[in-house]
């Protein structure tokens, strides 16, 4: 199977998602995480429909500015769009690998699921690292979906859907050794926060029910659409179960 395609369709999709209240309480920890500042510069790698820029804006002021940049033009029609009416706002098409902005030009880099699919994270990082300021600061999210623990009546159905899903990623596991390719990269204080995503009610606001069908969808087989059934009739009966870390990396470049 290869990565997930982020077209118009998924830009649609992720749009949907992310106005979860789950995502919502992931974007708080975020934003609380990498305290931007007024007046501050700030660039989201991967801004994928825009949702921290917007935010970041509104916590720079006009003072400050925001740049977003993702490998997806359909992600950026929406971001743009989200953020009409700012000045002080820019996009740009490009990779996290090589970022088409300036050196040392940032208070404080974003990338919020994002590197898990990149395949060379040194290079990544390497990139984020660049286009800080020295003294400036890090985070950096992802999941590592070996942590994820999802109750179901066919544990052997669940463990095949899971790792199919798995493949829309190139490394799923990407937290374990996060924190040292960040060292190497030449961060410092690097810190690791883990978050738990639980819940007993798998409905649509959830980060698990509002990704089941997508997940079902790239999955494509018939066994993965029999696992989703499951799960609604599992939330059906109140016998919902499904947990998982999400993890916030953050570091700052030497001054
Ligand atoms: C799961 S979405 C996250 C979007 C956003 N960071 C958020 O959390 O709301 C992943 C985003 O990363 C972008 N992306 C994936 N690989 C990328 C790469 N190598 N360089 C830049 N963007 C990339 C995708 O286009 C997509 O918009």
């Amino acid at each position: 199977m290869t990565q997930i395609d982020f077209n118009e369709e998924m830009a649609a999709e992720l749009e949907v998602v992310y106005g979860r209240p789950d995502i919502l309480r992931r974007r708080a920890l975020v934003h609380e995480a990498l305290g931007a500042a007024p007046g501050e510069r700030v660039l989201d790698a991967g801004c994928g429909p825009g949702f921290y820029v917007a935010e970041t804006l509104e916590r720079v002021g006009a003072e400050g500015s925001v740049v977003g940049v993702d490998a997806s033009a359909p992600m950026l029609a929406v971001a743009a769009k989200r953020c009409q009416g700012h000045e002080n706002v820019d996009f740009h098409e490009g990779d996290v690998t090589a970022l088409p902005v300036a050196d040392a030009d940032f208070d404080r880099v974003l990338s919020v699921q994002v590197l898990e699919y990149v395949a060379d994270i040194p290079r990544a990082l390497g990139e984020l690292f660049r286009v800080l300021r020295p003294g400036g600061r890090v985070l950096i999210w992802d999941v590592d979906w070996a942590t994820v623990s999802w109750h179901s009546e066919d544990p052997a159905r669940m463990e095949r859907f899971l790792r199919a899903w798995d493949q829309h990623l190139t490394d799923p596991t990407l937290p374990r050794t996060l924190s040292p390719q960040m060292r190497a990269a030449g961060f410092e204080d690097v810190q690791m926060e883990g978050h738990a995503f639980a819940t007993n009610d798998l409905t649509e606001d959830t980060y698990a029910g509002g990704l089941l069908h997508l997940m079902a969808d790239y999955v494509g087989t018939d066994e993965a659409q029999a696992e989703a059934a499951e799960q609604r009739d599992l939330q059906a009966r109140g016998e919902s179960y499904f947990a998982c870390i999400q993890f916030c990396f953050t570091g700052t470049r030497p001054g």
